[in-house]
């Protein structure tokens, strides 16, 4: 495979088993059905061997309105590594992404290309997952009802610094939501769907690390015995907690934007959980 016969075009529905070869080969656990739920909520685009039709680069960017996107599913084919291909899907979606800000979860693989991309380092996502020990169903958690979509796209907003409503629409569509009230509008929310190997709980968007655990609590005493996987930022201090109850760490990766962080008013809310390490 030579770089003269590879070539950059949109990433389709048709290209998605191709996708899914490539993440399977670097050993990340997306089944099909999200990679269609990323192609879905993204745009992106799939290097091509033309010689071959075998797709051997894939990246997708998940706008959030016009002010963020996240970069995902950045892959490039073992047998075309360290050719530039990474680099020029990178240059690609920088371009379609236009004045966005980027955030991304970079592997220890991807940092020294976004390094050179101009990303910044911001945080530490941790990766906890496994079986779920015996949990206690928190008090004042319960599952979401229509109306209270409106508090819950308004925290996220908050704790996350841009209007995700799209994503959270589609993921409600495929998974649960619970809301913490205590009678005075919801002072948190937590979503479970089915993701990989297992489920994924996330994201927790809640005002202090107690009212975290219990958002976290009401799904997990749902799951007992199950696989399931939690993506928490260091700084939310969660990790012996989660792996106390059979969540261990299994992995990290370094939280990035471009262009640096801009240092907004702090935020009431905070993410305990990500809605993935693709999505934020
Ligand atoms: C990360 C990945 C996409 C990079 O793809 P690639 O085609 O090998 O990348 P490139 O050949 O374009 O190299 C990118 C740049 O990083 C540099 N680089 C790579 N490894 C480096 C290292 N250890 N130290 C310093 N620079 C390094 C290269 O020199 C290149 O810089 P240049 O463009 O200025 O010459 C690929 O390794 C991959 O698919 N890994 C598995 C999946 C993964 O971890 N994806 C990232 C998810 S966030």
């Amino acid at each position: 495979m030579t770089q003269s016969t590879i070539s950059l075009t949109a990433l389709r529905p048709d290209h998605l088993e191709g996708a899914l070869r490539l993440s399977r080969q670097a050993g990340w656990p997306h089944r099909l059905e999200d990679w269609q739920l990323a192609l879905d909520l993204s745009a992106g685009f799939v290097a091509l061997d033309t010689n071959a039709s075998t797709v051997v680069g894939t990246i997708l960017m998940t706008p959030y309105k016009r002010d963020v996107a996240t970069v995902n599913m950045v892959i490039v084919d073992e047998a075309a590594r360290g050719r530039g291909l990474g680099r020029k899907l990178m240059e690609a979606i920088i371009e379609q992404a236009g004045l966005r800000a980027l955030r991304l979860v970079a592997t220890g693989e991807g940092l020294p290309l976004y390094q050179k991309l101009g990303f910044f380092r911001t945080g530490t996502i941790i990766q906890h997952q496994g079986t779920v020990l015996p949990v206690a169903t928190p008090a004042n958690v319960r599952p979401a009802e229509s109306h209270d979509i409106f508090g819950i796209l308004e925290l996220d907003r908050s704790a996350f610094g841009a209007d995700r409503r799209c994503l959270l629409r589609t993921l409600a569509e495929v998974g649960q939501l619970a809301v913490l009230d205590r009678g005075q509008g919801i002072a948190g929310f937590a979503m479970s769907r089915g993701f990989g190997r297992g489920e994924v709980i996330g994201p927790v968007v809640a005002a202090n690390v107690d009212d975290g655990k219990a958002l976290l609590s009401f799904f997990m005493a749902r799951s007992e015995g199950r696989f399931v996987r939690v993506d928490t930022a260091e700084t939310a201090q969660l990790s012996a907690w989660l792996a106390e109850r059979g969540l261990i760490q299994v992995g990290d990766g370094i939280a990035m934007q471009r262009p640096v962080a801009v240092q907004s008013s702090p935020s009431t809310f905070t993410t305990f959980a990500l809605a993935s390490q693709a999505f934020g």
